[in-house]
């Protein structure tokens, strides 16, 4: 299959209305969409993605009112955290309707649904009128896309068509949350931070992201998010003799050889923004390893560091 890229609205909801998967921007990562209400199309995703069945999707929507019909009940705590965070990098986690097919939620009761705030996804959204199924569009375990050409690099001859809207705004997944004994708990850090929560909130969510914590998201796949080369935290010892690549928050003169910076101003979000284009970018680089430092423990540093010890326990020894 040839894999054409292009920003045509109309083609990519021509392809997604026949039931073909269409690589789509949003303000986090490219996604891999497909019509949900079409389980043939919906299977298409994991086909193109090697994702197993059993690892849930998210469904898309414009805004709240498109996705009621889909839900049992969307909490009075998620309308608050709606109004304050959406269209944005938020997923909410909640109970489905018996609209929505199994495929989508690996045979769970619960939903997750997201509104994002990217135009081209809106617009594809609103002329749909029904939700759109997407994962990150990356083959399952790699790297997430933040731009066209690295979806092109991992699905090209897989999917028809790559909708280009540019570079993603934020280059870090959704927040996933949830709701336990009345309280909301995070599944998996990302673009809106802990702190944002909190004070929209009162208490501070508590982090529920790991495997034993009974419930399935990539965000808690031990391996995951890796890079083909690699990769370790902290810096690369002195006298190690492999060739290879370091990258830190910002210029560190102490470094010698290949160094990748994320942010020059020495600014979280720059950093969060540039973190996969710098991964993509360090393993086309040839080198044996990559060594990255890892962030401060708060905001966007946790989401950061999150995907960095997961890539990095795919290596370790
Ligand atoms: O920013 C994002 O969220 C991007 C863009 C494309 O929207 N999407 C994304 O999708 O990161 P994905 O599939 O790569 O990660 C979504 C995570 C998966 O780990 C999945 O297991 C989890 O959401 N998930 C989906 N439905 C769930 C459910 N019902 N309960 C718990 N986790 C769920
Ligand atoms: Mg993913």
């Amino acid at each position: 299959m040839e894999t054409r890229v292009g920003q045509d609205l109309a083609v990519a909801l021509q392809y997604l209305m026949q039931g073909q998967t269409v690589a789509i921007p949003t303000e986090t990562v490219y996604g891999l969409a497909a019509d949900a209400n079409n389980e043939d199309a919906v299977l298409s995703i994991f086909a193109a993605k090697n994702r197993p069945t059993s690892n849930p999707l998210i469904l898309h929507f414009a805004d709240l009112p498109q996705a009621l019909p889909y839900i049992n009940e969307f909490p009075s705590v998620f309308k608050v955290l709606y109004k304050e965070f959406c269209p944005g990098p938020l997923t909410f986690i909640v109970e489905k309707s018996s609209v929505v097919s199994s495929f989508i939620t690996g045979g769970q009761q619960t939903v997750a649904i997201r509104f994002s705030a990217h135009p081209f996804l809106q617009k594809l959204l609103v002329k749909l009128d029904r939700p759109l199924a997407a994962p990150s569009a990356n083959l399952y375990g790699q790297v997430s896309p933040t731009n066209a050409s690295h979806v092109y690099q991992q699905l090209n001859g897989r999917i028809p068509y790559i909708l280009d809207g540019g570079s993603c705004e934020h280059g870090l997944e959704s927040t996933i949350i949830g709701l336990q004994d009345n309280k909301v708990v995070i599944f998996r850090h990302g673009g809106i931070t802990a702190e944002a929560l909190q004070t929209a909130l009162g208490y501070i969510p508590e982090t529920k992201n790991k495997e034993e914590s009974g419930i399935l998201t990539s965000g808690m796949v031990k391996y995951h998010y890796a890079t083909q080369t690699p990769l370790y935290l902290g810096f690369k010892p002195i006298h190690e003799k492999d060739t290879a690549v370091q990258i830190t928050i910002t210029n560190n003169l102490e470094i010698e050889g290949p160094h990748l910076i994320l942010s020059n101003a020495n600014l979280l979000e720059e950093a969060a923004r540039n973190l996969y284009a710098t991964l993509h970018h360090a393993d086309g680089l040839g080198m044996q390893k990559i060594y990255i430092q890892p962030f401060i423990d708060s905001g966007l540093g946790k989401a950061m560091n999150d995907r960095l010890f997961r890539a990095a326990a795919k290596f370790a020894k």
